[in-house]
């Protein structure tokens, strides 16, 4: 049989153990995130127009360059653009679209259509985002 003095030891023993996994859970967590923030690109770049408004419907993605920098543009809603650099993070390749995301030809990585995630494929990190905005009837990007 145990005294109240063991269980009450017990007690705060376990709990200092549960509360120190919970610690390094959380640290690990962070450590191994699934999807790191995607890096923008410095502000400073001129604002260019890429293309129409009219030439991407909310949903659609297409490809636009500004001088030799090839872009990637997903539309996600009436009033949202996405650019990202089509330079694949993993050894280089131009990225292009697809329906549901961008893919590289060369290994199969996949890239989210929103946040430039690294989604799956060799690459790890996300697609180099660019701002990019609705302009009127056109879509602008700084690069
Ligand atoms: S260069 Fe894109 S997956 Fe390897």
């Amino acid at each position: 049989m145990t005294s109240p003095c063991c269980d009450r030891r017990r007690f705060l023993h376990a709990s200092a153990l549960t509360a120190g996994s919970a610690a390094l859970l959380t640290a690990c967590g962070t450590d191994e995130s699934p999807e790191p923030a995607t890096p923008t690109r410095a502000e400073g770049g001129s604002w260019t127009e890429v293309m129409p408004l009219a030439d991407l419907e909310v949903g659609a993605s297409s490809t636009a360059e500004i001088g030799e920098t090839q872009l990637l543009l997903h539309r996600s809603d009436e009033d949202t653009v996405h650019a990202f650099s089509a330079v694949c993070t993993h050894e280089g390749c131009a990225v292009g679209t697809e329906p549901e995301r961008f893919a590289c030809p060369c290994h199969g990585s996949i890239f989210n259509l929103e946040t430039g995630a690294a989604e799956g494929g060799p690459a790890r990190d996300p697609l180099t985002r660019y701002p990019a905005e609705i302009d009127g009837e056109a879509i602008r990007v700084q690069a």
